[in-house]
């Protein structure tokens, strides 16, 4: 199966956007490489979108990479990927033109599909713009994700309708292996809030297969990049990255790896965090949030693999406080108790019966492994 649990990886947009060449591609390569992102699970090197000349190449009538940007060209650039133990991931869309601008794959979806696969593709993400309304998005989608299948190579199909046409209803019967659920994520905490708060409603879609996608993570721009929105807070970045672990998303970093501070690396690093995102039956988490008086401060459980589960506590209003926790709002019953670890900062509680909460301050979150005892 490709994509038994939620691709991890890097895409180019959130920083780069159109600044991309192929310089850049093999640093961040070697930054994965070196710095472990690679060992924690980070697979996927995306190219995003604004890496091909503007017009087809009029013989062959395959999209081109930009001869100045990508010199050595697409194929290059994967061995390159593939030499570091990584996997490359490129893009186009289901319109005649991409968001950028560049030439979209409607009409060529067949030829496209074989010259990536050519290149050594591993991931397509396909968007959405410039596409011709009389024509359904899902008959586009299907199409790509046949074409896709037909070039023989396992290639993981990330489409992208930034939401548009309800993905959920028809992404998974049209191939994809996940889909995204909004529109595009910027740099600030509003955005990713809105994004966690509207999709954790729409959690059971994902299964292994195919996966709501919230978005590339922004946790390290710091206000910098492509789609730069006046940054976030180092606990904010902590919240979304541990909210897009407990919600069992695609972890796709956005930011500069090369220019990750220590501690934000170690957190994306951390294992019993990605462990939780990568659990390998994939179920939701659930809304169990109990504070009569006070909004925003939420608890989310997840039942994991093997009598495991998680427990998210965070706290989306703007000031500090305690996020409750009800046990038996997860299903806890008579002759047992709940341990809580604490997945940053390790500090295992003592047997809860009936209630366990923690001082959260505003804008932060902590996980926490639960065991019944
Ligand atoms: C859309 C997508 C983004 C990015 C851009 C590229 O807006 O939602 O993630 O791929 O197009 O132009």
């Amino acid at each position: 199966m490709i994509a038994p649990k939620p691709p991890m990886g890097f895409n180019t947009w959130n920083t780069f956007g159109k600044n991309i060449n192929e310089e850049l591609i093999r640093e961040i390569a070697d930054c994965f490489a070196q710095n472990g992102l690679r060992e924690a699970g980070y697979e996927y090197i995306v190219i995003d979108d604004c890496w091909s000349e503007m017009e087809r190449d009029p013989e062959s009538g395959s999209i081109v990479a930009d001869k100045e940007k990508f010199p050595s060209g697409m194929k290059a650039l994967g061995d390159y990927i593939h030499q570091k133990g990584l996997k490359f991931g490129m893009y186009s869309c289901s319109g005649v033109r991409t968001c950028g601008g560049y030439p979209g794959s409607f009409g060529h979806e067949y030829q496209d599909a074989k010259d990536f696969a050519s290149y050594g593709c591993d991931l397509l993400k396909y968007d959405f713009c410039f596409r011709p309304n009389v024509v359904e998005s899902k008959l586009l989608y299907r199409k790509m994700g046949m074409a896709l299948r037909a070039t023989g190579r396992d290639i993981v199909y990330s489409v992208c309708t930034g939401g548009m046409d309800h993905p959920e209803k028809w992404a998974r019967s049209a191939g994809a292996h996940m889909y995204r659920s909004t529109l595009d994520i910027s740099d600030s905490y509003e955005s990713f809030k809105g994004i966690a708060l509207g999709q954790a409603p729409n959690l059971h879609y994902s299964a292994p297969g195919c996966f709501n996608d919230l978005d590339m993570l922004t946790v390290g721009m710091y206000g910098n990049g492509n789609v730069a929105d006046g940054g976030c807070s180092k606990t904010e970045y902590a919240t979304q990255f541990m909210l897009w672990c407990l919600f069992g998303t695609p972890l796709m970093l956005g930011c500069d790896p090369r220019t990750l501070s220590p501690e934000l690396l170690s957190l994306l690093k951390n294992q019993k965090l990605i462990e939780i995102n990568q659990d390998p039956e994939c179920r939701p988490a659930f809304e169990v949030s109990a504070h009569p008086w006070i909004g925003g401060r939420k608890a989310y459980f997840r039942f994991l693999k093997n009598g495991e589960y998680a427990l998210g506590l965070v706290n989306f209003s703007d000031s500090d406080g305690e996020v409750p926790f009800y046990t038996y709002s997860a299903g806890l019953g008579e002759g047992y108790c709940m341990q809580f670890e604490n997945l940053v900062t390790g500090e295992i509680s003592t047997p809860q019966k009936d209630y366990f909460g923690a001082n959260i301050p505003a804008h932060g979150c902590a996980v926490y492994k639960v065991t019944l005892v």
